[in-house]
Parts: structure tokens; C-alpha cells; sequence
């Protein structure tokens, strides 16, 4: 029921920016090579997220993104210089929405507050969204990890959306495309929406999300 949903939170990087389209960027710095790239520098960026809340370790997301990218490039043997990684590092800041983002934003936020929830520094959240000109459908917070110093999916991490909405967590629809992150957010409280864009299996992590959709274009009829 619609009314069971009074705020919805999205993740950022991969929900509603395809960290993908750095792949082109770095297809053109290193013919060949740009999707493996992408991958690994992905993957361990996430790693580094987890293993630095697991050491009580936090750096922001814009070190951590840099640390990953030069592990992924040395493990492909690539040699960037300083030019190339910030090239790459910027990219971030001007990612492209999936295709059936924004018109899927614009009829969400005329019935309920919408934010946005990520592992993102605040400025690199904010430059992305200003990118995309999307900062009016966010009324309810473009919000970062950074203000508990930890990395989803651990549990206070959500904590900082459910005060700056003021929404009991059982009311609020956090969406993600991160399994993982739609589980963290599940075992919170949150009701969870997995958009499966990579047609993933569900995470064995005890929970299960509420709905599982193919794009943020099912959103609405999901919450129906
Ligand atoms: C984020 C990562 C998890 O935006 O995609 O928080």
C-alpha cells in the first residue's frame, strides 16, 4: 500500500549513476583494457569500503575510490601517470544516470520525500547530482556515510537516513541495485527495493528484499 512507504532513500553508484560509463574513459586511456579496468577498480573499491569499517579505519570515499584505482591498475599492469588517474578520478563527478532515472525520480518525488543514501563524499554527491540536474527531486537530503565514519552496510549507516527523514524506519523504501546493500538495509529495518540490474542472484544474508525489479521504472507499481 502506498501509504506503508512515506520516504524513499537510493543508493547513488550504480542505482541511479552507471559507474559503468567510466568504463569509456578508460577504454579510451587504455585501449582494450577500460572494462577490466572498471571492474576491478569497482570491486575493490567496495572491498576497501567494507575492510576499512571492519578496521575501524575510515578514510572518505574519494581516497578510498583513488587507493582502488591504483591497486586495479598495477594488478593489470597498467602505468597511468597522475594526468590519466585524475581524469579517471573525475569521471566519478560526472557520471550518467541510467536511462529511466530521471523520469522515474520526477513521478516519485511529486507523492513522497526522496533521498539519497551512498558511500559517496558529500562533495563528490554533490557534484554528481548537479551534474545530472536532478537536486530538486532530493527534498529529503542528498546524504554520505561520511557523518558516522563508516561505510554501508554497516547498521548506523542507515541510521543517518531514518533521522534526517523522520520517518520510522518500517516506513521507509530504500532503494539499491547493491544486493548487499538492499540486504544491510533490510536487516535495518528498512523496507528494500533491489533493482537487479546485473540479473544477480539474491544474497544469502538471511534477509530478503521486499521486491525485486528490473529497473527504477517498476518502482512505482511495486509501491502500488
Ligand atoms: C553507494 C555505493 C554502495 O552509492 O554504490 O553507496
Amino acid at each position: 500500500m502506498a501509504g506503508e512507504v512515506a520516504a524513499l532513500v537510493f543508493d547513488a553508484y550504480g542505482t541511479l549513476f552507471d559507474v559503468h560509463s567510466v568504463a569509456r574513459r578508460a577504454q579510451m586511456l587504455f585501449p582494450g583494457k577500460g572494462d577490466a579496468l572498471s571492474a576491478a577498480w569497482r570491486t575493490k573499491q567496495l572491498e576497501y569500503s567494507w575492510l576499512r569499517t571492519l578496521m575501524g579505519a575510515y578514510e572518505d570515499f574519494d581516497r578510498v575510490t583513488r587507493a582502488a584505482l591504483e591497486w586495479s591498475l598495477e594488478s593489470l599492469g597498467l602505468d597511468a601517470g597522475e594526468a590519466a588517474q585524475r581524469a579517471l578520478i573525475d569521471e566519478y563527478r560526472k557520471l550518467a544516470t541510467f536511462a529511466e532515472v530521471p523520469a522515474a525520480l520526477e513521478r516519485l518525488a511529486r507523492s513522497r520525500p526522496l533521498a539519497i543514501l551512498s558511500n559517496g563524499h558529500p562533495e563528490m554527491l554533490e557534484a554528481v547530482v548537479d551534474h545530472n540536474g536532478l537536486r530538486d527531486r532530493f527534498r529529503g537530503g542528498i546524504l554520505s556515510v561520511h557523518a558516522a565514519r563508516r561505510f554501508k552496510p554497516e547498521p548506523s549507516v542507515y541510521r543517518i537516513a531514518e533521522e534526517a527523514l523522520g520517518v520510522p524506519r518500517a516506513m521507509v523504501g530504500f532503494v539499491s541495485s547493491n544486493g548487499w546493500d538492499a540486504a544491510g538495509a533490510k536487516a535495518f529495518g528498512f523496507r528494500a527495493y533491489w533493482v537487479n540490474r546485473a540479473r544477480a542472484p539474491v544474497e544469502r544474508l538471511g534477509v530478503r528484499p521486499d521486491a525485486v525489479l528490473e529497473s527504477l521504472a517498476g518502482l512505482e507499481p511495486a509501491l502500488a
